[in-house]
This record gives structure tokens, C-alpha cells and sequence, in this order.
């Protein structure tokens, strides 16, 4: 699975996600190949590649409708490909092999888009969910200290546990829904657009605790999102869907050589431009420097920093 990456010139961005500036050594728990989804006739992905790096936040923007959601629910088996392969930590869990997903589902953990957690359930006992689907021999005792523990870990404090989702505000509910995500200690976490409707404060917040449990974790993150302050603070690269394929992938310094025009208005356009100019929580110290996967990454560096002359031009 391993594969070394040769350094190519990204000066023009081909619409070929493979082209990367850096050498990476690491593997790829997440390689798509070729990946096409209809709906009817109409084609959502058509032959998009993607390989996801292990220790990377990967960022995935693109339009509404682009088939961001879809494409993560291919990844975790949700959505059976028209055509195309992808291998999920080793495992083939398209075509034939769809039978493989089941073997390796409590390895992922899972945000969806609007983050529903059951609203009958206590905090806690959410978190137990997928606690009691893959290890039902776990004692009451023992899913309670579990689910407290992960209460704690996704920031909230050990009473939230005992609270409904009624009585939680929208970012705790999110961090709620983290905290589940994170039930069965996955190497891989999905998250779709888990910091939309929050609060610029509590986005910023959310981004850091998850840019935190990254690290320490060494979860590899696929985060799908439109907030450009979470692009910009703890996206190692990101990736951009349009016309049914990933049309680039890379740290936002790379994108912003691309001269495909979405691109360009969408960092940097005004709201583009805002972000770039925010002090990125790297250089504010509110993370840790470098991770897993731009360590290996060199020279791109951590995605984390300025976008300034000089950002760019080591990239
Ligand atoms: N189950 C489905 N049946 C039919 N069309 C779908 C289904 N799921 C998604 N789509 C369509 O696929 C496209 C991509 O959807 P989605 O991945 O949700 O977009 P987004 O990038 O906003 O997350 C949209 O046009 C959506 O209407
Ligand atoms: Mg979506």
C-alpha cells in the first residue's frame, strides 16, 4: 500500500490529484480509484481519484451538490460505486468485496452532516451506541467509564454525559457527536461539515480540540467542511471537488497557483482573503506544531501558516 510520490512540478495544476509538490512516504489508509456515482443519469463523480494520507487532516470542499457527502459515504460503504475501486486500511470494500466494510467498520468513526445524535438518549448512551453494536459483552459498568471518558476527551465536562441533547448547546451537541464518532477509538474520522450553524468562537474551538485529538491520536481526518477558518488553522491539505473528479489536492499554498477559476474564488475571493489573513491557531500556539503527516511530508511543512510570499514559494 505504501507508495512514494515523486516531487512534480504543480506550477499548473493538472486536474490529476496524484500531482503533489512533496515526496510522501507514509501509506494511505484512504485510496480511491476511478470512482464514478450515478443517480439516474446523472453522474455525481466520474472517475475521481483520491489517496488520503495517515496522520492528515485532508479538508474537502466544493460547491453544494458537488457530491462531497456522497463521496464520503462511498468511503464507508454507505454508497455502492458505479465503477471504480476503493481501498479503505488495506481493504477493498467496493465490487465483490463489499463484504470486507463489515470487518473493519469499528476501525472509522463517523460525523454525518447535521451531526444527529438520538434525541431519546443521553449523551452518554449515544456514545454507547456503537459501544454495544461491536462489543456486546462490554458490562454496563465498564460502557458507562467508557462513554464518560470520551465525554471528557471530546471537551465537554463528565456530567454532560447524563444530558439529552435538548439541553445542550449547538457545540456541545457537536462535541457530543465527536465523542461518539470517537466511541471505538477508530484510526479514521469522517466528519461532515461539523462546524456549520456554529458560532465563529465555537468553530474555532472545535477545530483546535480536533486538531488536538489528531495529534495525540494519530487519527488520519476526513473532514469535509466550508468554513475557510478551519481550512486555513488545521487542514494539512485540501482537496476540491468539482466537476465530478477531485480537481486538486494539496496545502493551500499549492491550490492557490491553480488558476481554475473556483479555485481562485473560493480562497480568494473576499471571505478567502479574510481567512488567509487570520492568525492561524499554529502560529497562535493553540496547537501543536507539525503532525504525523506533514513531518513526512517535507517539504510542504505543516498547512498551518501564512499564506505569504514565502509560504508559497516553499510549497
Ligand atoms: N440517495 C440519493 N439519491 C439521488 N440523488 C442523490 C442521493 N444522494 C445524493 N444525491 C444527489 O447527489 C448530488 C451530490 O449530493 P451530496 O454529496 O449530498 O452533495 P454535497 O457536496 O453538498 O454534500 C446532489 O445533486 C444530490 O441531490
Ligand atoms: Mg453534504
Amino acid at each position: 500500500m505504501s507508495e512514494t510520490e515523486t516531487p512534480t512540478d504543480i506550477a499548473s495544476l493538472e486536474p490529476n490529484p496524484d500531482v503533489e509538490v512533496a515526496a510522501f512516504t507514509g501509506d494511505y489508509p484512504i485510496i480511491i480509484k476511478g470512482l464514478t456515482n450515478r443517480f439516474g443519469k446523472v453522474a455525481v463523480h466520474e472517475n475521481l481519484d483520491l489517496k488520503v494520507r495517515r496522520g492528515e487532516i485532508l479538508g474537502v470542499v466544493g460547491g453544494s451538490g458537488t457530491g462531497k457527502s456522497v463521496l464520503m459515504r462511498s468511503i464507508i460503504g454507505l454508497q455502492i460505486p458505479d465503477e471504480g475501486t476503493i481501498e479503505v486500511l488495506g481493504h477493498e470494500i467496493t465490487g465483490e468485496h463489499a463484504d470486507e466494510v463489515v470487518g473493519i467498520r469499528n476501525r472509522w468513526g463517523v460525523l454525518f452532516q447535521g451531526g444527529a445524535l438520538f434525541s431519546t438518549l443521553t449523551v452518554g448512551e449515544n456514545v454507547q451506541v456503537p459501544l454495544k453494536q461491536f462489543y456486546p459483552e462490554l458490562s454496563p459498568r465498564l460502557l458507562d467509564e467508557i462513554a464518560i471518558y470520551k465525554t471528557i476527551l471530546s471537551g465537554l465536562p463528565p456530567e454532560a454525559a447524563a444530558k439529552y441533547p435538548s439541553e445542550l448547546s449547538g457545540g456541545m451537541k457537536k462535541r457530543a457527536g465527536l465523542a461518539r464518532a470517537l466511541a471505538l477509538d477508530p484510526e479514521l474520522l469522517f466528519l461532515d461539515e461539523p462546524t456549520a450553524g456554529l458560532d465563529p468562537i465555537g468553530a474555532a474551538r472545535f477545530d483546535e480540540l480536533l486538531r488536538e485529538l489528531t495529534d495525540t491520536l494519530g487519527l488520519t481526518v476526513f473532514l469535509i467542511t466550508h468554513d475557510l477558518d478551519t481550512l486555513h488553522a488545521i487542514c494539512d491539505r485540501v482537496a476540491v471537488l468539482a466537476d465530478g473528479k477531485v480537481i486538486a489536492v494539496g496545502t493551500i499554498a499549492e491550490l492557490l497557483r491553480s488558476d481554475h477559476p473556483w479555485i481562485q474564488e473560493y480562497f480568494n475571493g473576499p471571505r478567502g482573503r479574510v481567512a488567509q489573513a487570520a492568525r492561524p491557531l499554529q502560529s497562535a500556539g493553540l496547537v501543536p506544531q507539525g503532525n504525523a503527516a506533514s513531518e513526512r511530508a517535507a517539504p510542504a511543512g505543516p498547512a498551518a501558516k501564512p499564506l505569504d510570499k514565502t509560504a508559497q514559494g516553499e510549497a
